[in-house]
């Protein structure tokens, strides 16, 4: 079908208690991995691609892959961005057929953040797609993206700045951090339920790879419903081709290889499915 975008299906998700997987793509093959993994688990799911990642292919290369694969798909699928860091790149994602935004203002001060998103979530209304933003700072490194310095969400702030933007989602920061963590991550799970109480619109948990699968769940329960995956996937799909690799030195048809780094990556998907609670929910 067509690309959808992320309201409804978020929507129907906060209201049923699960979480829509958001896996982060970066090329035709994980595309095609991710969609494959929606389909066999009878699931919708958000497709996004960070800023980095554009830069490699372009918005519109990963809007074509992505519009093409959902089109064959039958369920359904949004395009986001993830992490956008101008409200310039917003509005190219915008016009270039993304279903569904993030601006990221969360290293800006308060009132900054507030400005930046607020102007992004204007400019979406219109066309009636959503817009994600952050407050408190996700830790970790993703991309060319880092943060040495977390800052966790506070609940009064977030009622403020959700009042005050008018986006329609709001990733918060309790503890999680993007890429590989180096021990188990500590989550302020009643930070969010503290969030949860006082914040209408849907809750969005960056940086699970890594944070187990119970955990996951708990902040599902707690009010999540979107939850983003980016590291395991890349992981998943390199160790498939380094492995194929091994097994045949010589092979120089990158069919052979991708596959196998496209298998490993619909299992994991069809995995993190599973954590979300979202098969079965078209
Ligand atoms: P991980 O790389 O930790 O899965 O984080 C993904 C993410 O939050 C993308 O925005």
């Amino acid at each position: 079908m067509p690309l959808v975008t992320s309201k409804e299906m978020m929507a129907k998700a906060d209201k049923e208690g699960y979480a829509i997987g958001a896996f982060n793509v970066e090329n035709m093959e994980m595309v095609m991995a991710v969609i494959k993994a929606c389909e066999e688990s009878n699931a919708p799911a958000i497709l996004q691609t960070t800023p980095s990642t554009v830069k490699y292919a372009g918005l519109d290369m990963y809007y074509a892959n992505v519009a093409a694969a959902a089109a064959r798909a039958r369920v359904p699928i949004a395009l986001h961005l993830d992490h956008g860091n101008s409200f310039e790149l917003a509005m190219q994602a915008l016009r270039t057929g993304y279903t569904s935004i993030m601006i990221d203002g969360s290293k800006l001060e308060f009132e900054d953040n507030i400005a930046l998103s607020k102007r992004v979530a204007d400019a979406c209304r219109p066309s009636d797609i959503p817009v994600e933003a952050e407050l408190g700072k996700v830790g970790g490194k993703e991309d060319d993206m880092s943060c040495d310095d977390p800052g966790y969400t506070d609940p009064d702030d977030a009622v403020r700045f959700v009042g005050e933007t008018g986006v329609t989602s709001l990733a918060v920061a309790i503890g999680t951090a993007h890429g590989i963590y180096k021990g188990e991550p500590k989550l302020d799970v009643e930070r969010l339920s503290a969030i949860r109480k006082v914040v209408s619109i849907p809750l969005v948990l960056h940086g699970a790879s890594g944070v187990p699968d119970e955990a996951v769940k708990d902040c599902i329960r707690r009010g999540i419903s979107k939850v983003n995956f980016a590291t395991e996937l890349r992981i998943a799909f390199s160790n498939g081709i380094k492995e194929y690799m091994k097994s045949d030195p010589d092979v120089f048809d990158p069919k052979k290889y991708c596959a196998v780094g496209m298998k490993n990556v619909t299992e994991l998907v069809k995995e993190k499915i599973l954590v979300c609670g979202s098969n079965d929910k078209t």
